[in-house]
């Protein structure tokens, strides 16, 4: 364990725990989810941010002294122990169309299992085998689960997952080809959730159940240090900057927001090399949404951090939440950065998919659309400005959802005979 890793705070009544060996991770006082402290000021104080970018390690797990765990193994090449370093384009297309300096997609489609969710799971992998956890269960909409099982693989650690029957068949067939037990629930992806939950206390499974496990907003928070690291490195400019900095933050990050993990995690990232005086900047947030998963969205508009269970319908099947289960925190790292929430329809994204397949090359699911559908809309209400520096988190691949894509694509394949005469027609 970290050394400098010193309790976990609850995010609703600030109480503070020690790290001991728990399973459950929610605040036993009022169920708030937990949030690992550390001391910010020893670590200012021991590492040179120089040397952690000096590494030659690539992986996540350069950022060591800033993660709560490492896997067992790390010597090895494995998925689990050398991912990482996700590319970060940028995207002059989009700058030229939307009218703003910068923008940069953190590409995080390329990591083992295509999504973004690799993050969580590395660190919540690295805590099972700390506590010497024989079985490991999830509840996920998909992108959670497939993430788990993939970097699982090969670990001694046994799988058991919670879908709702909507997941995406492509999502699915990871799930099952990695020799995960699954559970398609009939039902949304929070019966799903409940029921992990129920069945983690009842058999003693440790719990990756996003937010509820604290770890797992530990392990996105490392896609804020790569960005500011590959900034700082001039990273997809063909340069390494001249600067002696070795982390550098943008202007303003747009991210898909569903549960709201990765949103959280994000903003901890960019806060811990701020707190370090690493950086000199935390960026406003983007929050995207989406119309027909609303609960997030009205708690925004209301001002405060209550949170009521609506129902989702949406087709993008990553933020398609009930009840947002980190949502207080997301609802923060946008408020206390004087970012915004905007909503992205099932059109709007389907339509994303499209312009970021054909102006950026790169192929994503609805969910991970929606961050390109809240770029437009945020520059149209003045929440980006042209001079600003923008990161566009890519979350998720789109093969993992072919008919959502097939959707956005509909009527555009021509059938033909096989004759040249009908393509000159
Ligand atoms: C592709 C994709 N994008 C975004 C999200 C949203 O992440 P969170 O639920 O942490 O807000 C998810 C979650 O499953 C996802 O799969
Ligand atoms: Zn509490």
């Amino acid at each position: 364990m970290n050394a400098y890793l010193s309790g976990l705070r609850c995010t609703l009544c600030g109480a503070l725990y020690g790290i001991g060996d728990a399973r459950t991770c929610t605040c036993p006082a009022d169920g708030g989810n937990l949030d690992a402290v550390y001391d910010y000021a020893a670590i200012s104080r021991d590492i040179d941010p120089r040397l952690i970018a000096a590494s030659p390690d690539r992986s996540v797990w350069h950022y060591a002294p800033l993660l709560p765990a490492i896997p067992a193994d790390r010597t090895l090449p494995t998925p689990l122990a050398s991912f990482g370093w996700s590319p970060l384009y940028r995207a002059p297309r989009l700058e030229s169309t939307l009218g703003v300096r910068t923008i940069w997609l953190k590409d995080d489609t390329r990591l083992p299992s295509s999504s973004f969710k690799d993050r969580a799971s590395s660190m919540v992998i690295a805590r099972a085998q700390e506590l010497g956890a024989p079985i490991i269960c999830a509840a996920s909409t998909g992108n959670a689960a497939s993430s788990l099982v993939t970097l699982c693989s090969g670990t001694a650690l046994r799988m058991v997952i919670f879908v709702p029957q909507s997941t995406p068949e492509g999502k699915l067939a990871q799930i099952l080809i990695h020799g995960a037990r699954v559970y398609a629930v009939e039902g949304s992806y929070d019966d799903a959730f409940e029921l992990a939950m129920q069945a983690s206390r009842a058999f003693g499974w440790y719990n990756r159940n996003t937010g509820v496990n604290a770890w797992t907003r530990e392990g996105k928070k490392t896609a804020a240090y790569e960005i500011c690291e590959q900034l700082a490195a001039g990273e997809g400019e063909g340069k390494r900057a001249e600067t002696p900095a070795a982390f550098r933050a943008p202007d303003v990050v747009v991210v898909p927001v569903g549960d709201g993990n990765i949103i959280s995690g994000l903003h901890k990232g960019f806060k811990d090399l701020y707190a370090l005086g690493w950086t000199s900047q935390v960026p406003r947030f983007v929050g995207v949404t989406a119309s027909l998963a609303p609960a997030l969205y009205k708690a925004w508009q209301s001002g405060g951090e209550r949170l009521q269970t609506m129902p989702s319908s949406t087709i993008a099947s990553g933020i398609s939440v009930d009840l947002p289960r980190d949502g207080v925190m997301a609802l923060r790292a946008v408020r206390e950065t004087g970012g915004i929430f905007v909503e992205a329809s099932d059109e709007e994204m389907l339509d994303a998919m499209g312009i970021l397949a054909r102006d950026t090359g790169i192929f994503v699911e609805p969910a991970s659309a929606a961050a390109c559908v809240g770029l437009a809309k945020a520059r149209q209400l003045g929440a980006i400005a042209p001079g600003d520096e923008v990161v566009l988190q890519m979350t998720g691949s789109g093969l993992k959802d072919v008919r959502s894509a097939l959707a956005a694509v509909a009527g555009r394949i021509r059938r033909i005979q096989g004759r040249l005469e009908e393509i000159e027609n």
